[in-house]
């Protein structure tokens, strides 16, 4: 059924105006003033209200066996709340453990979210070995549009690469023109520091940030770019937590490196204090890179404005807390590290970016959507509203005030890390190609509408 949106005010990464869209099939057909809704159509009002691309979360765990437990979203959850949340796309970390044979950890990770995704997704494959067969594994997953990669920098002994894997694996993706998004902390240093931490009897989650200090991070970037720069591969840096790894960051990209930086939406509002609440409420806030001081926090904001950041993601990773962040109540080193977000990361931006007036919303757009469809070979399928493009639309009431809360929210996962908190402005209406997914806030949709992206590689 043909979709008109009337009224709205559209706004894109680098344009703002009144018009109707008609979306025909899954695509916008045309976009004007005064447009006429076909016969059999379904029309929204979007009239106060702006519309924006769907927005794209380009790092999320949902399947995630990891520090003896699982994950606690499953594609039916994740994406339900991903939508009502504005994001019409979501691209996964594949991680496979280090034994694990790389082509079936693929299909198991796809066989995860076949037909039980409300919306699009999409895949980075994890490279946790390099062998004889990468070589020809990976470019498989290419070939089935799977263009980028994950490699870990940190947890020595389970996702981590050694350097020579590390090294290979960026050779193979410049020779495939493919990006490697990477989690960059030196996996030894944070070791050391955490053995040293607990042997003195510091167990409590308060302890996480000490054994991942800034410079520990700092050091991981720095080691990408060189490995970078040797190799001409492109990269991208994953959560970034501080100042020193965005210092380090911006010496790469002066330097010529095809480097690029992400951000995580608990960054942008959360700080170090958290994850010291006594009775192991901290817990709730560990992850990695942990959350850091308020100066650093600032400077983030400081690089979402000047554009050093490039995209604002979640890295999704929900853990209970009565059953699963408890597994570390004597020793910090076996919290299941993640924060979950995906629920919030556009609220919380468009309420502490655009509303406090640190950031436009041409840029809050490009943020949360058009810069990672850019990266990843999604634009201009996605993160634009232009014709031909998808019609995944958000259309977003800046007028609605509302309050966050774990007995609302869609996340499969018994606590928010945002409990309470006001948020400015909501997704009221979400559509993915052409399909009301989210009405007043709430899912409507279908279960099953998401797909899988096959993305092609552009960075050759
Ligand atoms: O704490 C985090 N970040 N958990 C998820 C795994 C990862 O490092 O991305
Ligand atoms: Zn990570
Ligand atoms: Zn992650």
């Amino acid at each position: 059924m043909p979709l008109l949106v009337k009224n709205g005010e559209i706004i894109t990464a680098d344009a703002r105006y009144q018009a109707d869209i008609l979306c025909e099939g899954e695509t916008i057909s045309q976009i004007g003033p005064n447009l006429t809704a076909p016969p059999g159509a379904d029309v929204v009002d979007a009239t106060g209200k702006f519309v924006f691309p769907g927005f794209i979360d380009p790092h999320v765990h949902i399947y995630l066996p990891f520090m003896g437990t699982y994950a606690k979203d499953t594609y039916e959850t994740a994406s339900r709340a991903a939508l009502v949340g504005g994001t019409t796309t979501t691209i996964e970390m594949v991680c496979p453990a280090r034994g694990d044979d790389p082509l079936a950890a693929y299909e198991l990770w796809k066989s995860q979210a076949a037909g039980k995704s409300a919306c699009d997704y999409a895949f980075h494959f994890g490279v946790t070995r390099f062998d004889a067969d990468t070589p020809k594994v990976l470019q498989k997953i290419v070939d089935d549009g799977t263009a980028s990669f994950k490699v870990f920098l940190a947890y020595k002994g389970a996702f981590g690469v050694d350097d020579a894997e590390l090294f290979r694996t960026l050779e193979l993706a410049k020779k495939l023109g493919v990006i490697v998004t990477a989690h960059c902390e030196n996996a030894e240093a944070v070791s050391q520091l955490q053995q040293k931490l607990l042997a003195e009897g510091k167990t409590g989650p308060e302890w996480h940030e000490p054994s991942r200090p800034p410079s520990v991070e700092a050091s991981g970037v720095e080691h990408l770019a060189t490995f970078a720069e040797l190799t001409g591969a492109h990269v991208y840096v994953v959560h970034t937590s501080c100042s020193d790894a965005l210092r380090a960051a911006r010496r790469a990209k002066e330097r010529g490196i095809k480097l690029w930086v992400e951000t995580v939406a608990p960054y942008l509002v959360l700080d170090r204090t958290y994850a010291e609440q006594p009775n192991f409420e901290g817990a709730k806030y560990v992850m990695s890179p942990p959350l850091r001081e308020l100066p650093h926090q600032q400077a983030i904001w400081t690089a979402l404005q000047s554009g050093l950041i490039d995209t604002v993601a979640t890295d999704h990773a929900p853990f209970d807390f009565a059953k699963q962040k408890e597994m570390g109540r004597n020793d910090f080193t076996k919290i299941p590290n993640g924060i979950p977000s995906i629920e919030e990361r556009v609220h919380l931006l468009y309420t502490h970016g655009v509303a406090k007036g640190r950031i436009d919303l041409h840029r809050f757009v490009d943020l949360a959507g058009t810069k990672a469809a850019k990266l990843f070979g999604l634009f201009p399928r996605k993160g634009t509203i232009q014709p031909g493009a998808d019609a995944d639309l958000v259309i977003f009431d800046p007028s609605y005030r509302g309050t966050i809360s774990a007995k609302t929210q869609q996340m499969n996962v018994d606590y928010s890390a945002f409990e309470g908190w006001t948020i400015i402005g909501r997704s009221d209406t979400v559509t993915v190609r052409g399909k009301v997914q989210v009405q007043g806030g709430k899912f409507i949709g279908d279960p099953q509408r998401g797909q899988m992206l096959r993305r092609p590689a552009t960075h050759g």
